[in-house]
């Protein structure tokens, strides 16, 4: 089995080492809670035995995070027998098991034991499952940790129906990609996917641009044109950035989601469609409806089925995997051999925090592999802010000289006053311009620079 011994005594780390790897288990140790969620990432245990009291990050928070990982993680908590009451609220949150300190060999062999066949349940629990689905990716999908799987399952379940799904998610997180793997893979797959971005297109433009318009309907409309609803019939029409949709437009969409019937701009003809309708946000539309800006009614049609993708923090274990399938890809399509990644740099991308989520994560790799002539990917590579806490300029109260670019330090600071100005202006880039004294242009293109993405 693979393992993970977290305790921040030497003397315990070197014991259970020792004795685990004699009994033929591969073995990694942590010396406090934060490494230990660190190592966990990296090397995704199939069992961690952790101690109660670390510094850092205890073993109960531990627990919590490896869980919401991971699900299938199997935890046993080592305890003194002052602190058992903890050990049964570890219990509660999940732990497999807890060993009373000091414990002897006889006593965690049994543990143990009853571990190794929990394992090969789960194990052959997973090897049916995968019989019905892949587990660790859905079309172009890519992760393995416990919240993607959730996922897999959901799309996998409206598939075959034509049921609205909405999907919400940060910027980057793939609700783009999940709603094409659901036409994809579906029986629409041969119609067509339509995509409108509601953003992106003028107030008075959006409602011709989805229901169409009649010849001479308006100044400008010189021909009859089809709109995206018409042109989707037989497919699907993935509505992005639903939530930027004027309201005079929301009740118009309304009806067409009701009864999949509408009439073109200017025409009195009701045209009627078969359109799986999928829709995207990354606000959150329940204050836009407590705002005033976005109907109850149009938001509960929409919300038949919700899959909200989680924010890449959460799912650390699929750092890993997406970082190597992206660099399989850009090594592919740069005719390079793939770049290793070496163990501090993965420590880093797994400890960030990756506001721009997976898109972020993409861009970084994708870059490194053009610029890089190196075999491994190593913490020079990285860019300042993603470099872990010792190295990083925020601890010092006066930035170093000799130990960093003065370029380094500049980009690092306007790096975290866009991030806050963004934050504080919930992504409104005007505001968040004029915020930091600077023109959208220059933010706009300050924000590429540091992969920083929004709506
Ligand atoms: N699970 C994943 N596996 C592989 N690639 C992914 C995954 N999630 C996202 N990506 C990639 O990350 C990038 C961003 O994904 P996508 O455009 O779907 O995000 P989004 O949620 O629609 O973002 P936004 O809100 O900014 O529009 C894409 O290049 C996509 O291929
Ligand atoms: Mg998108």
């Amino acid at each position: 089995m693979n393992i993970l011994v977290c305790d921040d005594k030497p003397v315990m780390l070197k014991f259970l080492q020792e004795y685990l790897e004699s009994e033929g288990h591969a073995v990694t140790t942590a010396c406090d809670g934060e490494e230990g969620f660190s190592k966990f990432g990296e090397i995704q245990p199939e069992v961690i035995i952790t101690d109660m009291k670390m510094p850092k990050l205890s073993g109960i928070e531990l627990l919590k995070k490896v869980k919401s990982a991971n699900p299938d993680v199997i935890v046993i908590m080592m305890t003194a027998f002052a602190t058992i009451e903890s050990a049964i609220e570890a219990m509660r949150e999940g732990a497999y098991d807890y060993i009373i300190k000091p414990f002897s060999i006889d006593q965690i062999k049994l543990i143990m034991n009853k571990v190794g066949e929990k394992i090969s349940l789960i194990k052959e629990n997973k090897y049916l499952k995968s019989q019905l689905q892949t587990i660790y990716r859905f079309d172009n999908l890519i992760g393995q940790s416990g919240k993607m799987k959730e996922m897999y399952e959901l799309i996998s379940r409206v598939l075959d129906n034509r049921a609205t799904v909405m999907i919400t998610g940060e910027t980057g997180t793939g609700k783009e990609l999940i709603a094409r793997a659901i036409h994809y893979n579906g029986p629409r797959a041969n119609g067509p996917f339509i995509k409108v971005n509601c953003a992106a297109i003028p107030e008075g433009l959006l409602e011709s641009e989805l229901l169409g318009h009649e010849k001479g309907s308006f100044t400008g409309a010189i021909n009859k044109k089809e709109g995206k609803f018409e042109i989707a019939d037989g497919g699907t029409i993935f509505l992005d950035e639903i939530g930027e949709v004027p309201v005079s437009i929301q009740v118009k969409l309304l009806r067409v989601l009701q009864t999949r019937e509408f009439e073109r701009v200017g025409g009195n003809q009701t045209i009627k469609v078969d359109v799986r309708i999928i829709a995207a946000t990354n606000r959150d539309l329940t204050q836009a409806i407590a705002e005033g800006r976005f109907r109850s009614d149009l938001y509960y049609r929409l919300n038949v089925v919700p899959i909200s993708v989680p924010p890449l923090r959460e799912r650390i274990t699929d750092i890993s995997v997406l970082t190597e399938h992206f660099i399989k890809k850009f090594s592919e399509e740069n005719r390079r051999p793939a770049m290793k990644v070496s163990k501090e740099a993965m420590e880093a991308f797994i400890k960030y925090s990756w506001p721009g989520n997976v898109r972020e994560l993409e861009n970084i790799i994708e870059r490194i592999v053009i610029l890089s002539k190196n075999a491994s990917i190593d913490l020079a590579d990285l860019p300042a802010h993603l470099l872990p806490k010792d190295n990083q300029l925020e601890q010092l109260s006066v930035p170093s000289v000799g130990k960093h670019k003065m370029t380094e330090v500049v980009d690092y600071i306007e790096h975290k006053m866009i991030e806050e100005a963004l934050k504080m202006t919930n992504g409104q880039q005007t505001q968040a311009a004029d915020i930091l004294g600077i023109n959208r242009g220059s933010l706009i293109y300050k924000m590429k620079k540091f992969n920083l993405y929004n709506s």
